[in-house]
């Protein structure tokens, strides 16, 4: 291997930390998070140790879905700052040994972006075709109920269709109706993505996080999907992991990312993929993607739609997450994650906020950080923030949330039933702002937070946290530390035990003569793990969340315990 070879391979011990930059650190005092705020906490990014950070949109945007609807990917948006403001960051953040990725939203624009303003201008517009634009249903007129092209649903509740009074045409909108979906048939719409992400790449960026990228190859024929339930369709077969998606990230790749000076990092957001898709995304031979954000883990605790609620079951998340360590263990990559913007917070979750906060997080940590892929830490797990108390209705921000309230509370489900799937599951328990110490708004922003801050800043902030040796943070400082030292957590072969354990999560890793046996105790109760202790009698204790000195472990395991012992054959 060439030093240069080496080089590009940094990544696969790398921890990668997400900013939501709205929620992060406002300079300015308009209660929202901005690029100088960002560029001013970075040493709270060096003292954890992390390696890249993935930066949630930035760009000029309307903000109806907080930035992930972009109307200039070439430029910033006021309320962050400035392009100066990014070159800065850049620049901070290389001098610091860290890469900055940023979040590639392509599968659709804003409604406001000049590429959807003259598509929308007339049928004949050259760029008409960059979207997809249907007439109503034949024989049916325009705007009326049932006239919408096909029967899909939108991921923010509706229809995917929103009628243009001026054309009497349709366009797609898997999200927002202001973010309608590009046309990734047509060759001038990803010739100008990958030219936008060139510029990105020239001007120093180290990566992208790819946003419902398995969602930019549709079946064209947009056909009906099947009714399973209520009145719209299934359209995941024509809409997920399409026709055409590992050509387009093939080409992709091969246009943007192929011939650089250096490795370019990239992790697809992929909902619904399997294993055998994530697979071929990641496979390095097929040159598509480095990794894949898998939703099968953050599924098993809800019915139908992420509102049904299900109480957890270890077995569960433990098979499906075991089932992608196997999957991807000598083709592939995995990443490994709890917590993003659009997840309630983990020790809300699967852990545990009240008596045990502390130390569910940190076993979570423990666990996540110790499989095989690329971890992510996003802003505020660190320091075991929660799921905020959400009041009524009037206290949610979110698109999302507010949109499934209206349309299930109008279908005539009780709103208290609602209230509790919202204040579980809505993506505003991961936005509340990030927790810098205990003044104020938690030392956030000196104006209004755009969301109210948990009133545990008191208690749950970084200031303390970092000060305190046995706080979450160290836990995780440790963890990142650990990865980069020990080859073995990043490399190391998985093995799953006891998989049929509803309270104790264990498994091994192994490389060469290193292994390491991890056991976590996922529940408020003590328990004995069954494992064989015998073998572990010498082991050393790399990492233990309780903090007993423990000589010998003798297979027990207090609540919430997460160990990491490690043995050389
Ligand atoms: C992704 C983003 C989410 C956004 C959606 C539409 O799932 O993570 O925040 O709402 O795509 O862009």
């Amino acid at each position: 291997m060439t030093s240069q070879d080496s080089d590009r391979d940094w990544w696969r011990t790398a921890v990668v930390y997400q900013v939501y930059p709205r929620s992060f650190a406002d300079s300015d005092g308009d209660g929202i998070g901005d690029l100088r705020g960002l560029i001013q906490r970075l040493d709270h990014l060096e003292r954890l140790g992390v390696d890249v950070v993935w930066l949630s949109p930035i760009y000029r945007s309307p903000q109806d879905d907080n930035g992930y609807d972009i109307s200039d990917y070439q430029d910033i948006d006021p309320t962050f700052g400035t392009l100066a403001d990014v070159d800065e960051l850049i620049a901070a953040m290389h001098e610091r040994g860290m890469r900055l990725m940023m979040d590639l939203v392509v599968n659709h624009t804003s409604d406001e972006h000049p590429w959807f303003v003259e598509s929308r201008s007339s049928t004949d517009n050259p760029k008409r075709d960059w979207y997809w634009w249907r007439p109503p249903r034949e024989g049916m007129a325009g705007g009326t109920p049932g006239a919408e092209p096909n029967n899909w649903e939108s991921a923010f509740s509706g229809t995917v269709w929103e009628h243009d009074e001026a054309s009497g045409e349709y366009y797609l909108h898997v999200f927002s109706r202001k973010q309608p979906d590009l046309n990734w048939e047509n060759p001038e719409v990803r010739e100008a993505v990958y030219a936008m992400m060139r510029w990105w790449l020239d001007r120093g960026v180290d990566g992208f996080r790819m946003d419902v990228i398995n969602l930019i190859s549709k079946d064209p024929a947009l056909p009906d999907g099947i009714v399973h339930a209520g009145t719209y369709g299934d359209s995941s077969p024509y809409l997920i992991n399409g026709p055409r998606i590992h050509e387009f990230l093939a080409e992709m790749h091969r246009e943007v990312m192929q011939g650089r000076d250096r490795k370019i990092l990239t992790v697809g957001e992929t909902p619904g993929a399997t294993v055998e898709d994530g697979l071929l995304y990641t496979d390095a031979a097929r040159r598509e993607l480095d990794m894949v954000f898998t939703f099968e883990h953050v599924g098993v605790d809800h019915a139908q739609t992420k509102w049904d609620l299900i109480p957890l079951q270890l077995t569960a998340l433990k098979a499906v997450l075991g089932r992608w360590q196997v999957g991807l263990a000598d083709v592939g990559w995995n990443s490994l994650y709890w917590n993003n913007h659009d997840q309630p917070r983990a020790v809300s979750r699967f852990g545990d906020d009240g008596a045990w906060r502390e130390r569910s997080a940190k076993l979570l940590g423990t666990v996540l950080h110790l499989h095989r892929g690329t971890p992510y830490v996003y802003q505020g797990e660190e320091l075991g923030m929660t799921n905020h108390p959400f009041g009524s209705i009037d206290e949610f921000r979110d698109i999302e949330s507010l949109n499934h309230h209206a349309q299930a509370v109008g279908l005539g489900v009780d709103p208290d039933r609602v209230l509790e799937s919202l204040r579980s599951r809505g993506r505003d328990n991961a936005r509340t702002p990030m927790q810098w110490d205990a003044s104020p708004h938690a030392g956030f922003t000196t104006g209004e937070p755009w969301l109210p801050v948990n009133p545990n800043h008191t208690e749950v902030n970084a200031e303390a946290a970092t000060a305190d040796e046995g706080s979450v943070f160290h836990h995780y400082r440790r963890l990142i530390e650990l990865r980069h030292q020990e080859p073995v957590v990043a490399l190391g072969d998985f093995t799953m035990l006891l998989p049929d354990d509803e309270a104790v999560y264990a498994f091994t890793r192994s490389l060469d003569d290193v292994e390491l046996l991890v056991v976590a105790n996922f529940s408020g109760e003590p328990v004995g793990a069954d494992v064989d202790v015998a073998a572990w009698a010498d082991a050393e204790v790399l990492l233990d969340n309780v903090g007993h000195a423990a000589a010998a472990w003798d297979g027990r395991l207090e609540p919430w315990q997460a160990l990491v012992l490690r043995r050389t054959r």
